[in-house]
């Protein structure tokens, strides 16, 4: 039987826009609509709204606001670091070689291939632990002279580890080497300081935290050289061209606002929720394992893997239950592939095919958690006993 409620538990896929945002953006579709680079009165209002937007961001990463640069999304602020700074340096002939790791999410990782196989930048794949974390002494050892760029992301959307981000940046630091991290699952979970983390470049999405879709943002440090990676007019100063969308830069701005007041006593919360259900999973459900490292990890992040069975069929007897997950490998022509990431942890194939990710949030109280550990042993049990 199907519980009346449906329960979303994929907070890292995407969150539901808190009204409170949904209210701050509402002047900015139609009364106060112009383009911020008009001279005339309405351009001036949007200009005026999106620059407070900007400071409000900048007063909570405590930056400088000529340093954040509004995106169309994660992604698009991700492609904008790795290409600025690498077609930055290519022109000056300054360089070539970009250190990352194995377990990026697609919006660096193949941005990073992308510049290796078409533009020819070496790159170094830096290797991980079990538990996905990087050893800064590797990114010591890997920079080169001709090192221009080191991309290790905060926290990963996959298993939820968080990175030695200050201590990797204390490094790129003191050898002169610049750092941009993907801060896109972070926020509203981590503390997010660009200056104590000593990174240079940082993006983030308002999506990721009861923000709106379509809005992103690049925190880049003074000073580092960046090429547009669109081409195009004046707007963001010419390095991200084109008309900005000052609804969700407001959007973006008021909601993180509100993640950063409310973290605290919202990042406890999910704390003791992730915990429950990370205990009575392992508990309940024979050849079970949490994925990702058991502590250095995002407040609302549970993830694991299961001998033997498929992620996507567990996902779809969870939807049945009326329960929303993700897993972390998708089925290529029916076949299970396992998860790249798993597999680069070291975890065997039988065991990287059932990654299954529950991702907490606003939306969870202890009854979703209670209800998953009802009905999750009986999904994965029948789904043994099919094989
Ligand atoms: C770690 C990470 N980076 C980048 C992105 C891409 O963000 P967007 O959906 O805004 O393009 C995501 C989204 O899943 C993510 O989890």
């Amino acid at each position: 039987m199907m519980s009346a409620r449906r329960i979303y538990m994929d907070h890292s896929a995407t969150t539901p826009v808190d009204p409170r945002v949904v209210e701050a953006m509402a002047p900015y579709w139609s009364e106060v609509f112009g383009n911020s680079e008009s001279s005339h009165f309405f351009g001036q209002e949007a200009a005026s709204a999106l620059e407070q937007a900007r400071q409000t961001i900048a007063d909570i990463l405590g930056c400088q606001a000529s340093e954040i640069i509004f995106t169309a999304s994660g992604t698009e602020a991700d492609n904008l670091a790795l290409r600025g700074v690498a077609w930055a340096f290519w022109r000056s002939g300054r360089g070539s070689h970009i250190i990352t790791t194995p377990i990026e999410h697609p919006a660096v990782g193949r941005t990073v291939d992308q510049l290796q196989e078409l533009f020819g930048f070496e790159v170094t794949r830096l290797r991980v632990d079990g538990y996905g974390r990087v050893n800064p002494d590797d990114v010591a050892t890997a920079i080169r002279p001709d090192t221009i760029l080191v991309s290790v992301m905060t926290a990963s959307n996959e298993i939820g580890t968080v990175q030695p981000i200050a201590e990797i940046g204390r490094i790129c630091r003191e050898r002169g080497v610049l750092f941009h991290t993907d801060a896109v699952q972070a926020a509203g979970r981590l503390l997010l300081n660009p200056e104590d983390m000593g990174v240079d470049l940082l993006a983030l999405s308002a999506h990721k935290f009861y923000g709106p879709k379509g809005v992103g943002l690049l925190y880049v440090r003074r000073a580092v050289p960046l090429v547009p990676a669109i081409t195009g007019g004046e707007h963001e100063g010419g390095r991200r061209p084109g008309t900005v969308n000052v609804a969700g830069a407001v959007g973006l701005a008021t909601a993180l606002r509100l993640v950063e007041d409310e973290r605290p006593s919202e990042c406890a919360r999910l704390t003791r929720l992730r915990d429950r259900l990370i205990e009575g999973i392992l508990a309940s459900i024979p050849d079970s394992r949490l994925t990702g490292h058991p502590t250095e990890r995002l407040c609302h992040h549970a993830s694991f893997a299961f001998l033997g069975v498929e992620g996507e069929a567990v996902v779809i007897g969870l939807d049945l239950e009326g329960i929303a997950a993700s897993a972390g490998a998708a089925c290529a022509e029916g076949e299970p592939e396992p998860a790249p990431t798993l597999l680069t942890l070291g975890l065997p194939p039988e065991w990287s095919i059932g990654s299954l990710r529950l991702t907490l949030g606003h939306l969870n109280n202890e009854e979703d958690v209670e209800r998953v550990l009802d009905v999750l042993p009986g999904i994965i049990s029948r789904l043994r006993s099919l094989r």
